[in-house]
C-alpha cells in the first residue's frame, strides 16, 4: 500500500470530475455550481481513507475510484447544504465563497441534490460491469450499501438533524456525542469500512479497522470544534468562530477546552492501539490519526 497521503489525494483530485455525468448544456448552471465545490480544494480525508482501506487489504485503490469519488460527492454535497443561511449560514468555504454566495440558496439546494444523487450513479454504473463476477459484486454491493446507509437517515443527515435542532439549547454530553458520531463520525466509519470490503477484508481486520474509524471519526469533530475557536481562517478555509456565534452545541461549549483536548488525545490514543497489532503496515493510519491530534495544538 502507498504510505503517501498525498499520493492518494492527488489520484482522487485528477479522477474526481471524470464521473460527472454529461449535464444537458441548458442546465448547465447545475454543472458549474458542482463543480465550482467540487474543485475548491478539501482535504479529502474520506476518499483517501477509503482508497487507503483497499489498498490495506490487499484490493487495488484504482477499483475503489468511483466509491472514494461518490464519498466525495456526497461529503461535498453535505457542506453545500450545512453552509446554507437555513442551516449553519456561512460564507466562506474551502477558501473561496460558499456555493450559494455564488449561485443563490436554490442552485446550492439543487447543486446537492445533483452531487447526493451522482453518487448513487457513479456506483450503480461500476456494478454493473461485474454482474457476471458475483465475487467482485459482493464487494461493490457492501461497499455501496455502506457508504448509503451511513450517508443518510442513519448516519450523516440523522447527526445534522440533531445538530440543528440543538441550537441555542442545553444538552447533554450523550446527545453531544451521538451528533458528533452521526453528522461526522458515520461518513468517516463509512469510508474506511467501503474500502475495506473493496479490497476483500476478513472479518478480523473489519472489527480492528471500523473501531479504528469509530475513534477517528469522533476525533475529527472534536478537533473540528477546537479548531472554530483556535484555528485560523487562512489554514482552514472557513470562518472561525462560528459555532459559539450560533450556540452550536460542540465539545468545547458542553465541556471546556481543555477537556476537549484531553478527550482528542483519549480517542487518538484507542484509534492507534486498534490498529496496533498491525505494526508498520498500519503506519498510514497511524500517522493520519497522530497528524490530526497535532493540527490542533
Ligand atoms: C468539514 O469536513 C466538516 C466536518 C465534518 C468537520 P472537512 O474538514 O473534512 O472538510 P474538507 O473536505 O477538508 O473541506
Ligand atoms: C458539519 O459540521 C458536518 C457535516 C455533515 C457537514 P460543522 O457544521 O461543524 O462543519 P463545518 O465547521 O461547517 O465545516
Ligand atoms: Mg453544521
Ligand atoms: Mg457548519
Ligand atoms: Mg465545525
Amino acid at each position: 500500500m502507498r504510505e503517501n497521503y498525498d499520493e492518494y489525494k492527488e489520484m482522487i483530485n485528477e479522477y474526481l470530475l471524470d464521473f460527472m455525468p454529461s449535464i444537458d448544456s441548458k442546465s448547465s448552471v447545475l454543472y458549474d455550481s458542482m463543480k465550482y465545490s467540487l474543485m475548491a480544494g478539501g482535504k479529502r480525508i474520506r476518499s483517501v481513507l477509503l482508497l487507503a482501506a483497499c489498498e490495506f487489504a490487499g484490493g487495488n485503490a484504482k477499483d475503489a475510484l468511483p466509491y472514494a469519488c461518490a464519498i466525495e460527492y456526497i461529503h461535498t454535497y453535505s457542506l453545500i447544504h450545512d453552509d446554507l443561511p437555513a442551516m449553519d449560514n456561512d460564507d466562506l468555504r474551502r477558501g473561496i465563497p460558499t456555493n450559494h454566495k455564488v449561485f443563490g440558496d436554490g442552485i446550492a439546494v439543487l447543486a446537492g441534490d445533483g452531487l447526493l444523487t451522482t453518487a448513487f450513479e457513479i456506483m450503480n454504473k461500476d456494478m454493473f460491469l461485474f454482474f457476471d463476477n458475483m465475487k467482485e459484486l459482493k464487494k461493490r454491493i457492501n461497499a455501496s450499501y455502506t457508504i448509503v446507509k451511513h450517508s443518510g437517515v442513519q448516519g450523516m443527515v440523522a447527526g445534522q438533524a440533531s445538530d440543528m435542532d440543538s441550537e441555542h439549547k442545553q444538552c447533554s454530553n450523550e446527545m453531544l456525542e451521538y451528533i458528533h458520531i452521526n453528522k461526522t463520525g458515520s461518513l468517516i466509519v463509512a469510508a474506511i469500512r467501503a474500502g475495506l470490503y473493496l479490497g476483500g477484508a476478513d472479518e478480523e481486520m473489519m472489527k480492528d479497522l471500523t473501531c479504528y474509524a469509530e475513534n477517528l471519526g469522533l476525533a475529527y469533530q472534536i478537533a473540528d470544534d477546537i479548531l472554530d475557536i483556535k484555528g485560523n481562517v487562512e489554514e482552514l478555509g472557513k470562518n472561525t468562530g462560528k459555532d459559539a456565534e450560533c450556540e452550536k452545541i460542540t465539545y468545547v461549549a458542553l465541556n471546556g477546552m481543555e477537556a476537549s483536548e484531553q478527550r482528542l488525545k483519549e480517542l487518538t490514543i484507542n484509534a492507534v492501539e486498534a490498529i496496533e497489532k498491525y505494526y508498520d503496515n498500519a503506519e498510514f493510519f497511524r500517522d493520519l490519526v497522530l497528524r490530526l491530534e497535532n493540527r490542533t495544538k
